[in-house]
């Protein structure tokens, strides 16, 4: 992702976090000549841990308008972490002018979802498929781009992107900004 948004603006700083250590341990063997980006462990299920974690206090200007990106990480949260507290949590904290990405498993009524996300859970202790309901949530109060929320493959689709999978269904997305 940083590569994506630093080819626009090279001076973009940004900071990545996971709960894993081994997938931050990578990141910043990825990023390790890269002084504009960095990697923490941290839950994100706690965003006031990851948002006044001194690392991300001495790489980033909070009190400017900045990005937060939960791509397939708040379908990790079970219902207890209550992802759509999370959500509204970095929406509180950001200023105006900021943007919230989400971009996570969808339940569309397809039964297939059902069978995926037990299988999930049962293996790997998260995966929740949410319907669209909760996914509206994590924008509220936001203004969303074009074109809103829509499954994550008809958002501004380009030619990398499959026109026909059989999972067209199973994620969607928006970006929002802090009016
Ligand atoms: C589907 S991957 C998403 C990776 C990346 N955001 C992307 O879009 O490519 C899920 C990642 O979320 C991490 N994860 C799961 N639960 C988490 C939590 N509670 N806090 C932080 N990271 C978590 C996992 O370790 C994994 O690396």
């Amino acid at each position: 992702m940083h590569e994506i948004a630093q080819a626009i603006d090279p001076g973009v700083r940004v900071v990545y976090t996971d709960r894993d250590a081994s997938v931050v341990a990578h990141v910043r063997a990825l990023v390790a000549d890269d002084a504009t980006t960095t990697a923490f462990v941290a839950d994100a299920a706690d965003p006031p841990a990851i948002l006044d974690d001194p690392v991300t206090r001495g790489f980033l200007d909070l009190d400017r308008p900045y990005a937060v990106l939960l791509a397939g990480v708040l379908e990790h949260l079970s219902d207890a972490q209550d992802p759509v507290r999370v959500a509204a949590c970095f929406r509180e904290r950001m200023p105006s002018g900021s943007y919230l990405l989400a971009c996570n498993v969808l339940d569309d009524d397809d039964p297939r979802a059902g069978a995926l996300q037990e299988a999930l859970v049962d293996r790997f202790g998260s995966g929740w498929f949410r319907p669209w309901e909760v996914h509206r949530r994590y924008f509220a109060g936001l203004e969303l781009v074009a074109p809103g929320l829509v499954y994550a493959n008809d958002w501004r689709p380009d030619e990398r992107t499959s026109e026909e999978t059989p999972w067209h269904t199973f994620s969607c997305g928006a970006v929002g900004r802090k009016p």
